[in-house]
């Protein structure tokens, strides 16, 4: 019994192990350290390089806006064109209405991040919705939770992108010491915790993890009655080897297995098992 045990132990240690190294041969070495951005003594330039590094870091922007189709791809659109075409919709109804000009694309930006429902890009809203809910979750509440200097950062970076100098403040002298504070730190830090990672990933921007109610993809209670742990994996590293029912494929981010380390991946997969059904 313990002997039979202890072979059914190591057996599937092994097949694990073999499993996690052919899937994810990339996570074994540290990603590399990115350079630091002082934000104390910020002027424009460095607002739209750490709103650079917040779109496709923090702010987990890239997780959808990228050229996978599920939101407009922000980096290769031409937003100088793109930004006062929809502030000139007819259908468009937010603050930066009957405007023009930087000020306008700012508002239009900013009303953007903090209510993605206000106008929604005609054929990217929530499904059956007819284009009324964004699936674009808050930008200054969890799980994305940026500071208003971070909003205003990452504004300037598409204000920029957009061939336009940022309109946005830059932040005050009390403002700043906030923004330059753990979080910048963390993000380069492995995690050490099934939550922080899951955070740290943006799971929950699309699962419905940590009270987020997301719902691009499926809930992920109960997991472990249904997949093994090798599929768990998968279904990380190679969201488009098993596509979940109701669901389409080119949806979740395929290079997970190129950001996490080892460690944050099995931090996950334990997470996930233990999720309530
Ligand atoms: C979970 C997916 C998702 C995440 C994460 C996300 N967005 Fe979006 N976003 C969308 C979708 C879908 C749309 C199009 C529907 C709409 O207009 O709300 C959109 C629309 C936008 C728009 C308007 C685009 C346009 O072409 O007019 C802006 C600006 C924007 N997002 C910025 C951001 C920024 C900055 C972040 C990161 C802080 C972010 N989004 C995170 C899904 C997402
Ligand atoms: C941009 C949205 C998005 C993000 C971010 C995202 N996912 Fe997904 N995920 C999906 C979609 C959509 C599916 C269903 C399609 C598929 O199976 O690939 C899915 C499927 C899954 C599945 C398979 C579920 C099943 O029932 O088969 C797992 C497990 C999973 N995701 C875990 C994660 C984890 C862990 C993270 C964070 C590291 C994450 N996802 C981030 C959208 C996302």
């Amino acid at each position: 019994m313990t002997f039979a045990r202890v072979m059914i132990f190591s057996l599937f240690t092994l097949l694990a192990f073999t499993g996690f190294a052919n899937l994810v041969p990339q996570v074994q070495g540290d990603p590399p350290v990115e350079e630091k951005i002082d934000v104390g003594s910020i002027d424009m330039a460095g607002m739209v390089l750490l709103g650079e590094k917040l779109f496709s870091g923090k702010g987990t922007c890239t997780l959808c806006h990228n050229d996978m189709g599920r939101a407009p791809d922000l980096l290769g659109i031409d937003l100088a064109k793109e930004f006062p075409e929809r502030i000139a919709d007819k259908s468009y109804e937010g603050i930066a209405k009957g405007k023009t000009g930087p000020k306008a694309i700012e508002e239009y930006i900013m009303e953007s991040l903090v209510d993605p429902s206000k106008y929604v890009v005609p054929g990217y809203g929530k499904k059956g919705s007819n284009d009324k809910i964004s699936p674009m979750p808050k930008a200054d509440t969890a799980p994305i939770e940026l500071s208003k200097v971070e909003m205003n950062a990452v504004t300037a970076f598409l204000q920029d992108k957009a061939g336009i100098s940022p309109t946005v403040p830059l932040p005050s002298a009390d403002e700043a010491p906030k923004a330059t504070g753990n979080d910048e730190d963390e993000e380069n830090e492995p995690a050490t915790t099934g939550v922080a990672a899951i955070t740290k990933y943006g799971c929950a921007t699309c699962h419905d993890l940590e009270g987020s109610e997301a719902d691009i993809g499926p809930k992920l209670n109960g997991l472990a009655k249904r997949m093994t742990d090798a599929k768990i994996l998968e279904a990380i590293v190679k969201p488009n080897v098993v596509i979940a029912k109701g669901f389409e494929a080119d949806m979740m981010p395929d290079d997970f297995g190129e950001q996490m380390r080892f460690s944050e991946l099995n931090l996950i997969v334990e997470y996930l098992k233990k999720l309530p059904e």
